[in-house]
């Protein structure tokens, strides 16, 4: 069943870029887009590496490690070396608070 976990307050979550925080027992990276907030997981599905070091640009991030790029809008592996798309969650903004749907 879906979760509707508090994160982080709204104003927290940087504009065109990306903090991690614990959410329900995990690591999860927001990225702060044209106003909207997106969730994806922070680790990477290449390796061991947390997208919150990575760069955002527009909607993608790139990874630290080895510039692998996702959509932060689904999670969707954008290029090689990457295989695996990267678990992405729906965000809801409530009493200028971030929730994730875990
Ligand atoms: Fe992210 Fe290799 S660990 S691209």
């Amino acid at each position: 069943t879906t979760q509707w976990i508090k994160a982080i307050a709204h104003a927290d979550v940087p504009e065109e870029d990306v903090i991690a925080v614990q959410a329900g027992g995990r690591e999860i990276a927001l990225y702060g887009v044209e106003g909207q907030v997106y969730a994806t997981d922070n680790l990477c599905t290449h390796g061991n590496a947390r997208l919150c070091d990575g760069f955002l640009t527009g909607h993608e991030i790139e990874c630290p490690l080895h510039q692998g790029r996702f959509d932060v809008r689904d999670g969707r592996a954008l290029c090689s070396p990457l295989r695996d798309n990267v678990a992405s969650y729906p965000v809801r903004i409530e009493d200028g608070m971030v929730f994730v749907a875990l």
